[in-house]
């Protein structure tokens, strides 16, 4: 199994802020948001066109092509025109720095 990826300390990580990772050669988006760390597959579902950078509320990032909106949590698809989930990875804090667990 793979290690886990290190993102960075916390304190680049602010509340709201967004970054990029690669997890096993995959772009990932890492979202601080509302206390808690997520991340997901840093490609929207519909079209092939990355989620970083997209607006964050309400526990849902926006798709900034045609604004499909996924859950932070389960990579849910809430609004059209995206219909499949995007996948998700484990995000972990350890001492003052944050993780993701590769899938
Ligand atoms: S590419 Fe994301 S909503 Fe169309």
């Amino acid at each position: 199994m793979s290690e886990r990826v290190l993102v960075g300390p916390t304190t680049d990580l602010p509340e709201g802020s967004q970054t990029e990772i690669k997890v096993d050669g995959v772009s990932v988006v890492v979202v601080h948001h509302e206390g808690a760390y997520y991340a997901l597959r840093n490609n929207c579902t519909h079209k092939d066109y990355p989620l970083l950078g997209g607006d964050v509320s309400l526990g849902r990032i926006t798709c900034e092509k045609h604004g499909a909106k996924f859950e932070l949590a389960t990579g849910k698809p809430r609004t059209l025109p995206a219909v499949k989930p995007v996948r998700i990875y484990r995000t972990e804090v350890d001492g003052d720095q944050v993780y993701v667990h590769p899938l």
